[in-house]
């Protein structure tokens, strides 16, 4: 391997390390991770430019995690699948099993039970795979089970929300590189003070929830890295441009009390036809966010064609540029540490169900396609990792 290239990755490690440590995320964890990585990397005849490695295998080279959310049934059910999701991936977040209530086994069946199977399962196959294991998400207003409205009030809200983070942050305690304590918390036409969402917490307790989560999760898990997780950030529209302010502003407000807040996730739910990005306007928020000392996370990266031309080469084309053009400005940032996207193969994607297309062809979202072969997405992704410049 050429010296030159050797001495980028060391620096590249380093500072790898030095952001997890920074942002309070458990040093050993994410440096045996890395290692694991490199010492895969140094068996491979330097992989960095080898186009058959796999985007894990690229994100390390730069201090990078990639990784993926993935549903219980799809891991455990379909064994090329989950092969593949090992291959390409140094994360996993699942994407149902840690909500509240979602999919067929929720977490929170009744207002006294946890059940933690499959959680536990996925957090057993990450640990058998050696991937990291990330928590989504502690406080949802869509996730919420039928029971809530019936069950929790003013009263007991407080004890609701900090027991459940206190039951399920420390049962995986130790296990979590990082929690979505807080998802979704802003929207502005919800016309509330600081352009929080009108959610059932927030009509409970207040603007306090927010600080009262953070606190209960930095409490269960001293490791964790702790994430407040949000959409419609990314392009320069008016109504991104609000939002971005809010999101800042809520986190500035955080910081000011003190609240264990250490990173935004940027959900990064992109549209094939949604034009450019406004660069500069991403980069200043990025940077906002970096200074108030928070690490970023592209927490749920995907590219929705629904109104894309039905042609599969332009569709997977347009698809790849969109991931290409975001991630180039996004990794630019030194802050940001980790790129997951919403899923790995279009097999297995909520585009299908969310943003189906007219046309009733599949969706073509993600890097790859629906036999797990890799798409332009995936190539986009790879050149958006490598080309990155990480200082
Ligand atoms: C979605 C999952 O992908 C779906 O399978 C599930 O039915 C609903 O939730 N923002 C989020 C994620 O924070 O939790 C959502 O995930 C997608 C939008």
């Amino acid at each position: 391997m050429p010296q030159n290239r050797l001495i980028t990755r060391r620096r590249a490690l380093q500072f790898g390390l030095g952001a997890a440590a920074s942002a309070g995320l458990s040093a050993k964890a994410y440096g045996s991770y890395l290692s694991s990585q490199v010492q895969t990397r140094n068996s491979l005849e330097d992989s960095i430019a080898n186009s058959s490695s796999s985007l894990k295998q690229k994100a390390a080279a730069k201090g990078l995690i990639y990784g993926s959310s993935g549903r219980y049934k799809d891991l455990m059910e379909d064994q090329k699948f989950a092969a593949c999701f090992v291959q390409e991936c140094g994360m996993l977040v699942p994407e149902w099993e840690l909500k509240w209530s979602a999919g067929e086994q929720p977490l929170r069946p009744s207002p006294a039970v946890f059940d933690f199977t499959r959680g536990d399962r996925l957090a057993r196959f990450a640990q058998t795979n050696q991937l990291l294991l990330r928590g989504h998400s502690l406080v949802w207003h869509l996730s919420l089970p039928d029971w809530f409205a019936q069950t929790v009030d003013s009263q007991n809200a407080e004890d609701f929300l900090t027991s459940h983070i206190r039951t399920v942050v420390g049962h995986y305690a130790g296990q979590m590189h990082s929690w979505d304590v807080v998802n979704e918390a802003i929207e502005l036409a919800d016309g509330q003070p600081g352009g929080l969402r009108n959610t059932p917490w927030l009509k409970l307790l207040g603007s306090n929830y927010i600080n009262l989560a953070f606190r209960a999760a930095a409490a269960a898990d001293p490791d964790a890295l702790l994430v407040y997780n949000d959409y419609g950030l990314e392009y320069g529209h008016a109504s991104d441009d609000a939002k971005r302010s809010a999101v800042l502003k809520l986190l500035e407000g955080l910081k000011t009390q003190g609240t264990p807040v250490h990173a935004l996730g940027i959900q990064s739910h992109l549209s094939g036809d949604a034009g450019d990005f406004d660069a500069n306007k991403l980069r200043h928020f990025l940077a906002d966010v970096a200074d108030l000392g928070l690490k970023v996370l592209i927490t749920e990266l995907d590219v929705t064609d629904q109104r894309l031309p039905s042609d599969i080469a332009t569709r997977d084309r347009i698809v790849a540029e969109a991931y290409e053009n975001y991630l180039l400005v996004v990794l630019d940032q030194p802050a940001v540490m980790a790129v997951i996207t919403w899923g790995l193969s279009d097999r297995y994607t909520w585009l299908s169900e969310f943003t189906p297309r007219s046309d009733g062809a599949s969706v073509r979202s993600l890097p790859l396609n629906a036999n797990f072969d890799r798409k332009p997405a995936w190539y986009a992704v790879a050149r958006a990792f490598e080309e990155a410049s990480r200082h």
